[in-house]
Order: C-alpha cells, then structure tokens, then sequence
C-alpha cells in the first residue's frame, strides 16, 4: 500500500467526567451549535474520510453511547479512568485490525477543523512521519502538557504540567492531546507506564517510545491555537459556540448568503442556504433546514427542519418547525408553521396564522388570525380572519377537507371532521357544523334582531353616569330630546 491509501482510525478520548461543568449531563454530550461536543468529533473523523471511528467512553458511558447510537462508531468501555494512555488502549482493542494509521481525538474540542487535520494528515506523510503531534503555541501553557524538543530542534517528549520542571514550564509550546501514528501504535503503546506524578497512564509517553525505536517523530504546530481549546465549563461551552456561529455565517456569506448583523444570526450547520437568500437580524436557522435560491427570511424568525422554496418571504417574528414552504408564498409577521404543514406556490399566510398537519394549495390566502388543524384546503380558496378549524374533540383529533375556490367569510369554524365542497361560500360568523356541498352557500350563525331606538331607552335610564363618564354620548342623548 502507499503511503496515500493506507486507511485511517479514529480513536476518540471521551471517558472523562469534566467536573466542571456541573451538570448531570456527561460533559462531551452538551451541544455546541447544535451538536453535542463528542458528535463533532466524529464528524471531524467522518470528513476526513477515516475507516473506523471508536469512541471511547467511561462516565455517563450509556447517554453517550445513545446519544452516538445512530453515527456508526465502535464504542470501547473504559470502566475505570486510569489516563489516556490507558483509555487509547481500550480505543485500540475495539478494533478487528491494527494496518491502519491511527488518529487520536478528544471528545470535548469541537473547534479542531477537519483542514487543520487534513494538513496535519499531509505533513505527516509528505515526511513519512511514524508518529506527529498537533500542537500550539500560547503565551502561557499552564495546565497543558508542554512540547521538549532537543538541541537541534526535534521533538523529544512531552512533560506534563505536574511532572514539568520550571524550566520546562516556561515552554510556549503545549500538546493539544491529538496525535497521527503509524500502525506501530499497538505494540508500543502496551509499553507504557503509570510511573508519573499523577499515577496515571500517560498517551503522552507514546511519543518518547516511537523516539526509542528511532521512528520519524514530528510535531506540526497550529495556526490558530484556540481550534484546541476544550470547553471545560459553561462559559467555554458559549465562547466555542460563538466561534463556530462565526465560521458558519462567514461560509454562507461567501456562498451567496446576504447576513445582515450576522453577530447576532445563528445557523446550524446541518442547514443548506442557496445563493441570494437574504438573513435579517436575529434569524436562528435549526436542523434539516433548506432554503433555496432568493427567499428572505425576517428578523427574529426561528425555523427548524423545514423546507423553504425559491423566493419564498418569511416575515419578522415567524416560527416554522417541520414546515415545507412553496416557491413564492410569503408567511408572518408572527405567522407558526407547525409540523405537517406543506404549502404549495404562491400562497399567503399573514399574522397571527398557525397551521399544524395542513396542505394548503396553490394561491391560499389566510391573511389573519387563523388557525388551521388536520386541514387540505384547495387552490384560490380565501380563509378568512379568525377562521378556526376545531380539529379536536377533546380526545380525538379529526380532518377536515375544503376545496378549491372557497370563501370563507371571517370568523367561521369548521367543526371537524368537515368537507366543504368546490366554489362553496361560508358566511361570516358561521359554526359550520354540516357538510357543505359544492357549490353552495351556508350561514351558520343566530339571526340578526335589530331594536329600533333601543339606545335612547338604555343609556336614557343610566343618563347620570352617562353625563359623569360619556360626554359624546350624553350630548347625543340630549338631541334626541
Ligand atoms: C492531556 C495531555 C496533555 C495535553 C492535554 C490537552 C496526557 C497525559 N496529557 O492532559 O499533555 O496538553 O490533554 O488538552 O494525556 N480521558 C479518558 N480517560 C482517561 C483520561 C482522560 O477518556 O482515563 C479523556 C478525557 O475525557 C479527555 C481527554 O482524554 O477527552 C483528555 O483528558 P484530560 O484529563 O483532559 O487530559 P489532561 O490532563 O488535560
Ligand atoms: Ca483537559
């Protein structure tokens, strides 16, 4: 095999309990945009095209096994944690074959990029590199273990901060904990040893075993030192955060994306924009969310797992979850698309409109204050302000159809199960609790009685606090004589 094709595994370190966060949640599952820390590292793996990817867990072993359930990794059980070096061992063990390089993550570094490794990758083979650790360089390295090199430079080992002399804590130049290696990464790694200042098993004395054996060992320093910055505690939890929001907006706005204010836009990376979609102030963009070529999305809209077609118009204020938006409809301000709802083209839902299990077709509009439950309307028909569908009983929840070319008068409800047939028109104000066929009309509502000077009688025989409180009116009175 060359040197291009030989495979790649990923272990992934994550068996640690990380105090800091003081949550019951084992600290690799809290998200950061979206994602639980431990499942970025698995997409890193998976971007870089590894063979394996083993994650290696030991606190909250079970949620973080059901939280990856669905990634395809191996899971490697670490019972007790006696160090990294110990929980690689594990890492190793899970896997069927050892001809493969190995890549060691962590589970709690969600800003390593892929590139950053897929350089490290080809720096480590263009030299033919043994084993090659990423590392940084910070003012101060406090807490991180620090990078011994000799006096021509190279790499010699790593001295954790509790083992460091002075002199060695004043090196600038840490470990970020990820490390490539050949395949001799098995045999020499049993060789390790608890013989430190924590009595712990450090991964770290993998490198002065592969220096032993004389094998190319290099270090390939980070750009950017924060990509390996772990998120310890709630506050790095939100710095990593903002850091990735950051990276996604700028990607989106060099695709085509106009951001305005991108600080305060959020975007998953699960989410698919085309070009010229436009972002306004505060949009927050989740899950499965597509958006096609032209749609503009208003200020403070929140979408999750929904589908918006070219040149859609999503006004301010605008919630969508499980929606799918026909090209050229425009929703809100203050519009909810609950999930099953499906519009076809150019339909119009206004403010205060909520739709839930509804498929409105082309050219619906329901421009006000509606609700709209387990519902099929047809194309052209006009739904009024107010219009309910009284989709549930109190048990159960029942559908109700309505065709094409319908009008239906403001304030109606439609007592489901309903079918109102083609062309029909409901009045305003109707309970329409019969069918209504096509075609037809239908008022459901008391009849109007109207009281000729019933006004004067009333307010007449309350005329002083009429006189204290209703001056117009009390004028008015008074002309009636
Ligand atoms: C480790 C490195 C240190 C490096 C630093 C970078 C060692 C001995 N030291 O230190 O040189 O600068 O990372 O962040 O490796 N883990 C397990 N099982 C264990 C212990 C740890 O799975 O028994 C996992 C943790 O969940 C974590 C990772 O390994 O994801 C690193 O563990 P941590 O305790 O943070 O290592 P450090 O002492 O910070
Ligand atoms: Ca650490």
């Amino acid at each position: 095999m060359t040197e291009q094709t030989r495979p790649l595994d990923v272990v992934i370190l994550a068996a640690g309990q990380g105090t800091r966060m003081k949550s019951s949640l084992p600290k690799v599952l809290h998200p950061v945009a979206g994602r639980p820390m431990v499942a970025w590292a698995v997409k890193t793996a998976r971007d870089l095209g590894a063979r394996n990817v083993v994650v290696v867990t030991g606190h909250g072993a079970e949620q973080v096994e059901a939280a990856l359930g669905e990634a395809d990794v191996i899971f490697a059980r670490q019972a007790q944690q006696l160090g990294t070096g110990h929980a690689f061992i594990q890492g190793l063990d899970a896997l069927s074959d050892h001809q493969a390089d190995v890549l060691v993550l962590y589970g709690d570094t969600p800003l390593l990029r892929a590139d950053t490794l897929t350089a490290l990758l080809s720096d480590h083979r263009a030299r033919g590199g043994a084993f090659t650790v990423l590392t940084g360089e910070v003012p101060d390295a406090t807490g991180y273990g620090r990078i011994i090199r000799d006096a021509q430079g190279n790499v010699e080992r790593i001295v954790e901060q509790k083992d460091a002399t002075p002199q060695e804590r004043d090196v600038r130049e840490f470990n970020s904990g990820v490390y490539l290696m050949d395949a001799r990464a098995r045999e020499l790694s049993a060789r390790i040893t608890n013989d430190n200042a924590s009595g712990e098993y450090y991964l770290t004395d993998l490198l002065g075993l592969y220096r032993a054996e004389g094998a190319e060992v290099h270090a390939f320093k980070l750009t950017d030192p924060s990509e390996v910055m772990g998120a310890n505690d709630r506050t790095g939890l939100a710095e990593a955060e903002g850091i990735i929001r950051a990276r996604l907006t700028q990607e989106h706005m060099r695709a085509g994306v106009t951001i305005h204010l991108p600080e305060t836009v959020y975007i998953e990376d699960t989410v698919q924009l085309g070009r010229d979609v436009t972002l306004e102030p505060g949009v927050i963009l989740r899950g499965q969310t597509r958006v096609a070529e032209g749609a503009t999305i208003g200020a403070y809209s929140v979408i999750t797992d929904s589908t918006l077609h070219e040149g859609v118009t999503v006004k301010p204020h605008s919630v969508l979850e499980g929606a799918e938006v026909g090209a050229g409809s425009d929703v809100g301000p203050f519009a909810r698309l609950r999930p099953g709802t499906v519009l076809a083209g150019g339909v119009h839902i206004g403010n205060f409109v909520e739709t839930k299990n509804a498929r409105l077709a082309q050219g619906v509009k329901a421009g006000h204050l509606a609700y709209l439950g387990d519902v099929e309307i047809g194309e052209e028909t006009n739904v009024g302000a107010g219009t309910i569908v009284a989709n549930f009983d109190g048990v159960n929840k029942h559908r109700s159809t309505v065709g094409a070319g319908v009008f239906i008068g403001s304030n109606s409800t439609l007592i489901a199960p309903r079918v109102v047939g083609d062309a029909a028109f409901i009045a305003a104000g109707s309970a329409v609790h019969e069918d209504v066929p096509e075609g037809a009309m239908a008022v459901a509502r008391g009849k109007q009685r109207t009281l000729e000077g019933w006004s004067k009688r009333y307010w007449g025989g309350l005329r002083g606090k009429v006189q204290e409180k209703l001056p117009w009116l009390a004028g008015w009175l008074d002309r009636q004589g």
